[in-house]
This record gives structure tokens, C-alpha cells and sequence, in this order.
């Protein structure tokens, strides 16, 4: 029988996006621990953060912001190419298993510190739970797919946000008693800090007005690696910036490939090109703008959630109830001034916020990765 009053566990971060998922997790747990009293193990969540992300304005912001506890351990990788991010990630994360001796692992998202720590802990015999499991885009062209698809198939516990994911892991064969439906996660994070987006100064740092710019993001590969691509979202942007002032703050990668494609980097006319900003600032820019270009996971689900209108310059989406539901549109190069336009003569505010997109879900993910650990105990309880 096990007796452990204690239940260990990694959770994992990396990059941007990671960090408003594992924020309400953390919160979350020291929540659990104070109502228990005694009848449950208590939780010791620790987070790792990978280092894949090291850019203040990548993560720092974003530790200070959420009021997110400094990692136990930062493994300190930085950049690399996948094979080299992806391979020093595991042996830096192996060893904080050995020291550590985790019950669990958790996990979020598809960035290769998801893929990388998992594929350590499942050699190691230490369970996985993975945050925002069942995700497809079903474009293999992403390495985020690839990191989905892997890390899917080994994690024990796959937290869904959608049902539409729930469907996807059945597709592939995953047992029906390792998929449990929580809902989004990132919408936690959202409601507890929108009160502070809300007095976030960056409208009028910018000199903006709500309801009158547009907010840009864009750091996909697949649209800001190739020269051609890159150049033609650019003129695009200045085309825009005649009619609606438009806010760019651009992800590291795409201002190294502006650079290095020789195209101007620092916005002219209506375009204003700026360093990546804050979770508060983020949020307050989706809120007021007229419309939201963006090829990221995040701003998609964002905008859905404040019912601005938003392009997804991205030939499919993971997030398929932000386009049926929500007020995301996939949009393509060849389609993007007719997609602008339809948008600027549109509706200021569409769809609808999807189910279980509510500010709960980190209680139901503690939740079921304690039911998960009781299930085991009895299990084993009655084999002994
Ligand atoms: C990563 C994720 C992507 C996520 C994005 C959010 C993978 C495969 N990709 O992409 O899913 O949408 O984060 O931002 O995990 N760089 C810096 N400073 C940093 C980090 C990176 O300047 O703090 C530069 C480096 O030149 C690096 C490049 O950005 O080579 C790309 O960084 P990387 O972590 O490889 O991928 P992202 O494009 O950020």
C-alpha cells in the first residue's frame, strides 16, 4: 500500500506561451493544499522552466506579471535547431528527474520542451500529464504537430480542452479512460488578470483609440522564415496601416528574418513595429482592436474570447472551435486584402465564447490528477 503524504510533481514551462498555463496550475495547487486538511497528499508542484525562452521580454514579463514563483530549476538551453533545443532539453531534464524524483510530470502546450520532457519521463516511468492534450492541425509541416502527436501518444493523463480533441485522441487509439475533458486553460489566466489588462497604458503609449487598429502578431516559420512570404506580409501590413493604424510587435524571430531579408524593420505610414510586449498589454490590444491578424495559438483563443474578429494567416487551426464558434477566420496571402476588407466593413464584434471557457479549469486538472493518483492507490490496495 502506498503511503506517500506527499505528491511531487514537475511542472514544466519553456516558452511564451507556456507560461499563462502553468501560472493558474501552480495557484491552483497551493489552493488544494490549503483546503485539504489532511485527507489527500499534499501537493508539491514545482516549476522547471526549460530556458527555451530567455528573452526578458519572453519570459521575465511574464513571471512578473502573473505573479508566477521563480522556477525550482531553470535547465538554461536557449536556442538551438529542434534536434539540438529538443536533445539538451532531455539531458538537462533527466537529471532533475533523477534529483527530484517526481510522481508526475506535468506538461502543456506543443513546444519542444513539452515533446522533450515527456519523452524523458516516459523511459523513466514517471507519469505524464499533459495540459491542452488532443490538439490537431493535421499539418505535419508544423513542428508543433509533431510535438503533439508524440507527446499525446505517451502521456498518461491527457487534459482536453475541447471535445474536439477528445475525438482526435480516440482517432488515434488513445484509451478513453486517459482523456479527460477540462476545458481551456488559458481563459483562467485571462479572467484573473483582466482587470489589470484593463489599466494597462499601452493605448495610450501608442496613441491609439479603441476600436480603431489593428493588432498584429506573426512569428510562424511557415510565414516569417521565407523571404518572399515575409515581404509580401509586410507590403500587405503598409496597405492596411493606410486606412487603420496597424501595431506589430514582433516575436525575435521575425525581427532577426526582417533583418536579415534586408526589409524595413522598424515600420513606416500607418505600421508601427515594436518589441514584443506584455501579457497585460497583449490582452488590452486584443480587447480594443478593430480586428486581430495574428498566426498564433493564443491570440486566436484570445480574441475568440472578446468576440474581436480575427484572421489566422494560417491554412488550418488546432483550435477548430475558435473558427466555428468563436470569431476566427483562416485566411491565406493570395486572400488577405479581400479577408481585411470584409473585416473592416464587418461587424466590430462576432461569435461566441465557447463551452468551458469559464476560469475553472485549473481546478478541475488538480482534480483529476488527484482522482488519477487515488484510482492507482486503490487499485494497488486491492491487489496487495
Ligand atoms: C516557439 C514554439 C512555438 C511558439 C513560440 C511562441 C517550438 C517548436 N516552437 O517558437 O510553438 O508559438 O515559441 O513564441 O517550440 N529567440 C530569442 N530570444 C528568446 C527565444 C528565442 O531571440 O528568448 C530567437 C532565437 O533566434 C531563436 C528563435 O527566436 O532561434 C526561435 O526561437 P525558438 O524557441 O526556437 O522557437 P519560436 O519561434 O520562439
Amino acid at each position: 500500500m502506498n503511503h506517500k503524504r506527499t505528491q511531487k510533481a514537475l511542472v514544466v514551462a519553456g516558452a511564451r506561451p507556456n507560461f499563462m498555463k502553468v501560472a493558474p496550475l501552480l495557484k491552483e495547487a497551493d489552493a488544494f493544499n490549503r483546503r485539504n486538511e489532511g485527507k489527500f497528499p499534499r501537493l508539491e508542484w514545482l516549476l522547471v522552466h526549460t530556458g527555451q525562452h530567455y528573452d526578458r521580454t519572453l519570459s521575465d514579463v511574464f513571471f512578473e506579471e502573473l505573479r508566477i514563483p521563480p522556477p525550482a530549476v531553470n535547465l538554461g538551453v536557449g536556442s538551438g535547431s529542434h534536434a539540438v533545443q529538443t536533445a539538451n532539453i532531455m539531458l538537462k531534464f533527466e537529471q532533475t528527474c533523477l534529483a527530484e524524483n517526481p510522481d508526475w510530470v506535468i506538461v502543456v502546450g506543443d513546444v519542444n520542451s513539452t515533446l522533450a520532457c515527456t519523452l524523458v519521463c516516459s523511459k523513466m516511468g514517471i507519469k505524464v500529464a499533459h495540459v491542452e492534450a488532443g490538439l490537431r492541425s493535421f499539418d505535419r509541416t508544423m513542428p508543433e504537430e509533431i510535438n503533439r502527436i508524440v507527446t499525446d501518444a505517451l502521456a498518461d493523463l491527457l487534459l482536453t480542452p475541447s471535445g474536439d480533441a477528445d475525438e482526435n485522441l480516440k482517432r488515434e487509439g488513445i484509451a478513453e479512460s486517459k482523456i479527460k475533458l477540462v476545458g481551456n486553460i488559458m481563459i483562467d489566466t485571462l479572467a484573473a488578470h483582466l482587470p489589470e489588462a484593463r489599466k494597462s497604458r499601452i493605448l495610450q503609449e501608442l496613441g491609439l483609440k479603441p476600436k480603431s487598429f489593428a493588432y498584429v502578431t506573426l512569428h510562424r516559420p511557415s510565414n516569417v522564415d521565407d523571404p518572399q512570404s515575409l515581404a509580401a506580409i509586410m507590403s500587405s501590413l503598409r496597405k492596411l496601416g493606410e486606412s487603420l493604424p496597424v501595431v506589430f510587435p514582433a516575436h525575435p524571430r521575425t525581427a532577426k528574418m526582417l533583418a536579415q531579408f534586408g526589409i524595413d524593420n522598424r515600420g513606416s505610414g500607418g505600421v508601427k513595429i515594436l518589441e514584443p510586449v506584455g501579457y497585460h498589454a497583449s490582452l488590452c490590444l486584443t480587447e480594443n482592436a478593430r480586428l486581430v491578424l495574428t498566426d498564433s495559438g493564443g491570440l486566436q483563443e484570445e480574441s475568440t474570447f472578446f468576440k474581436v474578429p480575427c484572421l489566422t494567416l494560417r491554412p488550418n487551426t488546432e483550435r477548430p472551435s475558435t473558427v466555428s464558434l468563436g470569431s476566427n477566420k483562416l485566411t491565406r496571402l493570395d486572400r488577405l486584402a479581400s479577408d481585411l476588407d470584409e473585416v473592416i466593413h464587418g461587424p466590430a464584434e462576432k461569435g461566441q465564447i465557447p463551452p468551458l471557457w469559464d476560469g475553472k479549469t485549473a481546478g478541475r486538472i488538480v482534480q483529476a490528477i488527484v482522482e488519477f493518483d487515488e484510482r492507482s492507490r486503490t487499485e494497488t490496495a486491492a491487489i496487495e
